[in-house]
């Protein structure tokens, strides 16, 4: 997979189907499983470091965990998170997100944000970095936000959102995470933009579909509305991400109660 062929698939109706990744083990099973895209998500430092957030995240960390997962696998798309505070200024972005290419693997950064970024998701198009915008609920805001509730419910919000997302693909980002919006927004921002948006918590409409690995196999505390324990009907971890690849497929996952 190539980030050019998102957009291929969007085109065609084929749904994305992307998991996060942060090891070689999963990240071999996912493959054979046919996950498109792997996430290596900031979202290790709550799954596998065991904080309450994602902002003691390190450049180090991601660049470690996305090589481990780029070395180990050829045909998923590998899209890597740049951690809170790697990108607050233009230069600093270049200079992280090369890292994630060169030491990580990574074929696509990803980063949180709406207007503030716009200026480094262009550098980083114009130096030929592929970018993953996000959208919604965007856990490196999360003291802003004031905690992990759904984005985007008033009118006023949801325009501000479809503002954002059509300003960061003209900026050149190559798809856009959105994160626990209302499914009736992630539709409509899904047929206005011309790239792929892959939602989490967002709805069918979407594109696509990303959740956090360790949560699809109800590894997590709490099983969030939005997800669905894969591993309880499958014998598994393996027949788990295939079953999640075909739900996705087949527009099967999420269902209409897990989503807002
Ligand atoms: O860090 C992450 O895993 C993410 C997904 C939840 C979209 O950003």
């Amino acid at each position: 997979m190539r980030p050019a062929d998102l957009m291929t698939m969007k085109q065609a109706a084929e749904k994305i189907a992307c998991l996060t990744s942060y090891d070689a083990t999963f990240a071999r099973l996912q493959e054979q499983a046919g996950v498109d895209v792997l996430l290596v998500g900031d979202s290790l430092g709550m799954v596998l470091h065991g904080n309450d957030t994602t902002l003691g995240v390190t450049m180090d960390d991601m660049v470690y965990h996305s090589r481990l997962v780029s070395a180990a696998v050829d045909e998923p798309l590998i899209i890597t998170d740049l951690p809170y505070m790697s990108y607050a200024s233009v230069e600093q972005a270049l200079q992280n997100a090369s890292r994630l290419v060169q030491e990580g693997g990574a074929q696509m950064v990803k980063l949180e944000g709406g207007q503030a970024v716009l200026d480094t998701v262009a550098r980083l198009h114009e130096n030929g970095i592929p970018v993953c915008g996000h959208l919604g609920l965007m856990p490196q805001s999360i003291e802003e936000m004031g905690g992990y509730r759904v984005q985007a419910r008033t009118e006023a919000a949801a325009n501000q959102l479809r503002q954002d997302a059509l300003a960061l693909e003209q900026a050149g980002i190559s798809c856009l995470v959105l994160e626990c919006i209302p499914a009736s927004v992630a539709a409509a921002v899904t047929a206005e933009l011309s790239i792929p948006t892959i939602g989490i918590g967002a709805g069918i409409d979407c594109d696509g579909q990303v959740l956090v690995a360790h949560d699809m196999l109800g590894m997590s505390a709490k099983l969030a509305t939005f997800c669905r324990d894969f591993l309880t009907d499958n014998s598994s971890i393996a027949d788990a991400f295939a079953a999640y690849v075909n739900a996705v497929k087949a527009r099967d996952f999420p269902a209409p109660e897990n989503s807002f």
